[in-house]
């Protein structure tokens, strides 16, 4: 046995991979990362363009970040939930900096998946009797039982089989303008996406809670038009259903602002967010309720919690990221690069016939790949997840090879590098991928067809 292959058979004989058959997972070892590059064995360097699962906003190996927790694990790494201490105060107070105005009761944990479970308990409490659930097909809001339920990609599915899902999820149309569910275009089509959540909760019965990613993330970075978020506030209160925000991808600045709701002003009810929370130094989840979802909670009991709620060394990270994006984002370069690095992934849908759509915000984006530019025809589609090597695979395996971290999903490619990115290494990254695109290119139906152009005239609120 080689040694790389020793390697890999220590790496992966006794865990499990996640989301995947076992058979076959040959994981690239990764021994080091640093700003916006991480390092495999050979010391050969990958630049990371979806900052790891678009957690690692402000890069890797902030000196800050890190000195912070090393400062907690010294003074006291663990002490349980039930006691006050210094790590939660200090991070309750940086917190109600960034938050939106009203959302100001915190509940930590360890993930976003935890920050949706807890979301939808305390949700269901305050709204008993009812406990339906609106999200929408393009979401994923976690892995436990809870979280998959709500979600709308093939990863439910599985949970589904296994027994593994809850009662009370009702699926809406996604706000998804490249392949309107309904054939519409905007701004005829009146936002029917939106109208539609009207009829369902008027029809359903029961709902509490409409839960959505303002921009959708995993499936498809999705930003909404213009009236979507704001026309759903005003769909939730005229039906006394409470609007959830999940943030766990779109918050922390990825998309501009500290939330992706602020680019529309709306105020969820709950906004639940992980991630970039701490910029993945440490595992934190959060989930955050107006006062008045608190009050309900002053007489009946809040039933939820874990060992590691309110962990002071993941906590610890928080105020040092926070400090770490105020200062960053003063400086102006996330907002500059933001502004280039569309323009680049415009002018690579210009020139790969395999992109049918290049959508997004900030640092946020997706490219969808097709076969067919006019027909939008797919290469792969949401039934064959966990089925197949998708053409995105193939289009991420190659950019690796080439020394460029970009992942993908079935249809698409997540290009969201770290905030600290600079015009000169996205120019980096557009030229592998661009060489990495070609594997797709040649196996197009040339038609001529030019790009989509849907998620710039929505920002520029053109369309
Ligand atoms: C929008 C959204 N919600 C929830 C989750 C679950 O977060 P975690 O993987 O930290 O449990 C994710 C993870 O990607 C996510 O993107």
């Amino acid at each position: 046995m080689s040694k790389a292959e020793e390697r890999l058979e220590a790496s992966t004989k006794h865990v499990y991979g996640t989301w995947r058959a076992q058979k076959g997972w040959k994981p690239l070892f990764i021994k080091d990362a640093e700003g916006v590059y991480m390092y495999d064995e050979n010391d050969k360097r990958y630049l990371d363009f979806s900052s790891q699962l678009a957690c690692s906003n402000l890069g890797h190996k902030n000196k800050v970040v890190i000195e912070a927790i090393v400062k907690q694990a010294e003074k006291m790494p663990y002490i349980a939930p039930g006691f006050a201490q210094e790590a939660t105060e200090n991070a309750v107070e940086v917190l109600l900096t960034v938050m939106p105005a009203g959302l100001d009761k915190f509940f930590f944990s360890t993930s976003g998946t935890e920050a949706n479970e807890a979301a939808l308990k305390l949700l269901r409490q305050y709204m008993a009797p009812n406990y339906k659930v609106i999200s929408r097909y393009h979401s994923y809001h976690g892995a436990t039982a809870a979280g998959i339920s709500f979600t709308g990609d093939p990863r439910r599915w599985y949970a589904e089989r296994a027994r593994c899902v809850l009662e009370g999820a009702c699926f809406a149309p996604d706000a998804y303008c490249y392949r309107c569910p309904f054939g519409l275009d905007y701004p005829a089509c009146n936002i029917q996406c939106a109208e539609y959540v009207d009829y369902m909760i008027k029809e359903e019965g029961n709902v509490a809670a409409v839960l959505i990613e303002p921009v959708v993330g995993t499936n498809g970075k999705m930003v909404p038009p213009p009236e979507y978020l704001p026309r759903l506030r005003k769909i939730c209160d005229e039906n006394g259903a409470l609007l959830v925000a999940d943030e766990v991808m779109s918050g922390w600045y990825r998309t501009g602002p500290s939330w992706a709701v602020q680019h529309w002003n709306v105020i969820p009810d709950i906004l639940t967010t992980a991630k970039g929370c701490t910029a993945a130094y440490t595992p934190v989840g959060l989930t955050v309720t107006t006062g008045k979802v608190a009050d309900y909670f002053e007489e009946e009991t809040m039933c939820h919690g874990h060992t590691y709620s309110f962990h002071p060394l993941a906590l610890s990270a928080i105020p040092a990221a926070v400090a770490e994006y105020k200062k960053l984002m003063a400086t102006g370069l996330p907002h500059r690069v933001s502004k280039y690095l569309e323009k680049r992934l415009y002018e690579l849908e210009d020139r790969h016939e395999c992109i049918g759509d290049a959508r997004g915000i900030g640092h946020f984006w997706a490219l969808e790949i097709v076969k067919n530019r006019k027909t939008k025809e797919r290469f792969d589609t949401k039934a064959d997840k966990f089925r197949k090597v998708h053409m995105t695979d193939r289009i991420a395996a190659e950019a690796l090879k080439l020394g460029l971290y970009v992942a993908s999903w079935y249809d698409t490619l997540v290009i969201a590098p770290p905030l600290i990115i600079t015009e000169e290494q996205v120019d980096e990254g557009m030229e592998k991928l661009g060489k990495a695109l070609e594997i797709a290119d040649q196996e197009v139906v040339h038609t001529d067809t030019p790009p989509v152009r849907s998620a710039e005239a929505f920002n520029k609120g053109e369309k």
